[in-house]
């Protein structure tokens, strides 16, 4: 059997492109928080890579905490339910909070876990996502930190998944609508 490995998949970012991103945000991150610490709070799994590299592109004292929600829904579509399946660790009240995200889609998963966190009282709660798909929005929300805003099209790779699938691709590429389940 063969084993996809992603390789064919169209590029959208490259790692160049990814890390010098990366770096530009780490250092607007850090201004904006200059002589304070964070709390980076991933949101397991899509998040851990960009967190890890968005980690060691900030110049501020950071801790990592991570969530994990389930939204019923293994395809390219989610069905709109979120549910908590992983808390945090440590509490947050009176922390600032950075909420690192892999993509803001529909925006449900964001906008669940942002009022679920500001029931913690954190001094304060932004949001940071790698990537954002503006167009596909159901929740009305902004995130404070984008990476790069995309097309409607289903992306994998730098921690993103299809089916648990290509997370470990160090690019960002295009899954066709047509691709086998
Ligand atoms: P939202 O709740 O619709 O904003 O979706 C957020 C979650 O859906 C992200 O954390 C991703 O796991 C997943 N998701 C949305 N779009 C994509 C995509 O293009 N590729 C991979 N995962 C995606
Ligand atoms: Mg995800």
């Amino acid at each position: 059997m063969a084993i996809a490995t992603g390789q064919a998949l169209e590029i959208l970012y490259t790692r160049e492109q990814i890390a010098r991103r990366v770096e530009e945000l780490g250092s607007e991150i850090s201004r904006d928080f200059r002589g304070e610490s964070l709390v980076l709070v991933g949101v397991l799994k899509g998040a851990a890579t960009f967190l890890a590299d968005l980690a060691r592109a900030l110049t501020i004292n950071a801790t990592f905490d991570f969530v994990a929600v389930s939204s019923y829904g293994r395809g390219q579509r989610s069905s709109g339910a979120v549910k908590l399946i992983k808390d945090l660790d440590q509490p947050i009240e009176g922390k600032n909070v950075l909420l690192v995200e892999d993509i803001l889609d529909s925006g449900l998963t964001l906008s669940y876990l942002r009022k679920l966190l500001l029931q913690q009282k954190p001094r304060s709660l932004r949001i940071a996502t790698f990537l954002d798909k503006p167009s596909h929005r159901i929740e009305p929300l902004d995130a404070d930190y984008v990476g790069f805003s995309v097309p409607n099209v289903f992306v994998v790779g730098y921690g993103m998944d299809y089916a648990e699938q290509y997370r470990n691709l160090p690019e960002i590429r295009i899954l066709p609508p047509d691709h086998p389940e």
